[in-house]
């Protein structure tokens, strides 16, 4: 099913989601629009294989920030897109208690910068907005769009206002804005700050005899860990529906991070807990300690569902990091069977 002519625009594309959607869109025959931020080395390595299209002209990069109002409100004026992706964030929660303000102004008023340049200069746009499990906080799980959000972190907080604002406008303006709310999604395009990459490439390093421990906080919280290019389709498939909605996406099946260290050890061949060392530098002040989608929404309205599994998703990321330490250049392609799946 191709959608020919369609323009798309993505903010956050150098990040995991924004490449993975970019070659989801471009595969679809989209034209596609990539906010970059400015950086003193390289930060496009998650998309320097899809040079490809620009050299095509299918894909489009501009240098912009969502902290620079006018750049957005110029692209937007002159790209008219279909569809826009609002993905950029300072999205590491740990960070967001030493950088609250940049955070908030980031991925709180970011967004915010999103939907008034939207307002004014691409009232037509449809817009996604990347909300995040992480509003429900301290909530017990199951969570669904009905349960109530209680932040507990800076980020979170800063979600919950983007949240907020993004159904304002939808109620005040009429645009087609939607929020997904994802529960954390990952890939071997993790960066390794994140904890399910760190323990893959930390296993995959101890293992090979590169390392001999691995620094770690809390590990008695848990996650919903789902492969982040099924979310893609997900945020694509909100973006499809005549009304504009809010909808989770999630596995509906939560492992704390103890398991996912566990596991990931023990399929790389060693023992977690003799190379396990706690570090209090990545406790956080306050924790969210459970997370666990309630999909029914998805699977009913987008017909979507979460198909790898937490141990299908170590297995994959830890045949990557192995294969990053024979060659550091290694791309890790999505599986192309997965891929022609997402794509029909
Ligand atoms: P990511 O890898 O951290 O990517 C974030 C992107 O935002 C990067 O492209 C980053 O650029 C860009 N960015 C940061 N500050 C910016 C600014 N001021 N102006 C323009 N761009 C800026 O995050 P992700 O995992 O792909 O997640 C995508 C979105 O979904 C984020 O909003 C995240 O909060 C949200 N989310 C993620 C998950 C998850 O589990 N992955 C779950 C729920 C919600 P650089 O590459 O230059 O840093
Ligand atoms: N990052 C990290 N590093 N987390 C650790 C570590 C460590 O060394 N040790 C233990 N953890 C614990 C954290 O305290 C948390 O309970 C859990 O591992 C997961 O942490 P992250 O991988 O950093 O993910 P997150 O759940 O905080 O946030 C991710 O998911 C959100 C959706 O729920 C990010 O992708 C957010 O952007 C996203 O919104």
């Amino acid at each position: 099913m191709a959608s020919f002519n369609k323009v798309a625009l993505v903010t956050g594309i150098t990040g995991q989601d924004g490449s993975y959607l970019a070659e989801f869109l471009l595969a679809k025959g989209y034209v596609v629009h990539g906010l970059v931020r400015r950086s003193s080395s390289f930060n496009t390595s998650r998309i320097d294989h899809l040079n490809e299209f620009v050299t095509d002209g299918k894909l489009v990069l501009h240098h912009s920030d969502l902290l620079d109002n006018f750049s957005l409100s110029r692209i937007l004026s002159e790209t008219q897109p279909d569809e826009i992706y609002n993905l950029a964030a300072q999205s590491h929660v740990r960070v967001s208690f030493e950088l609250p303000m940049a955070t908030s102004e980031t991925t709180g008023l970011g967004c915010l910068a999103v939907l008034e340049a939207v307002r004014l200069f691409s009232p037509n746009s449809r817009i996604y907005q990347a909300s995040s499990s992480e509003m429900f906080g301290s909530t017990p799980p199951p969570q669904s769009e009905e349960t109530p959000f209680h932040p507990r972190s800076p980020y979170g907080v800063s979600k919950v206002f983007a949240y907020w604002m993004t159904r304002n406008y939808r109620e005040s303006y009429g645009l087609h804005a939607s929020n997904g709310i994802l529960f954390n999604h990952e890939s071997p395009r993790r960066s390794p700050t994140f904890v399910t990459r760190k323990l893959t490439r930390a296993a995959a390093r101890i293992a090979s005899g590169l390392e001999s421990s691995v620094s770690l906080g809390n590990l008695s919280s848990s996650r919903d860990w789902g492969y982040a290019p099924e979310y893609i389709l997900g945020m694509w498939l909100m973006l499809q529906q005549d009304q504009p909605d809010d909808i989770v996406l999630g596995t509906g099946v939560a492992t704390t991070v103890e398991r996912w260290g566990d596991l990931t050890f023990e399929k790389a061949g060693i023992d977690f807990h003799e190379y396990f060392v706690h570090n209090e530098k990545y406790d956080r002040p306050s924790e969210v300690d459970a997370l666990l989608a309630d999909t029914h929404k998805a699977k009913t309205v987008l017909k979507w569902r979460a198909s790898t599994t937490a141990e299908q998703l170590i297995e994959l990321m830890l045949a990557h990091d192995f294969k990053l330490i024979s060659n550091p250049n290694a791309i890790d392609g999505v599986n192309s069977e997965l891929w022609s799946e997402l794509l029909t």
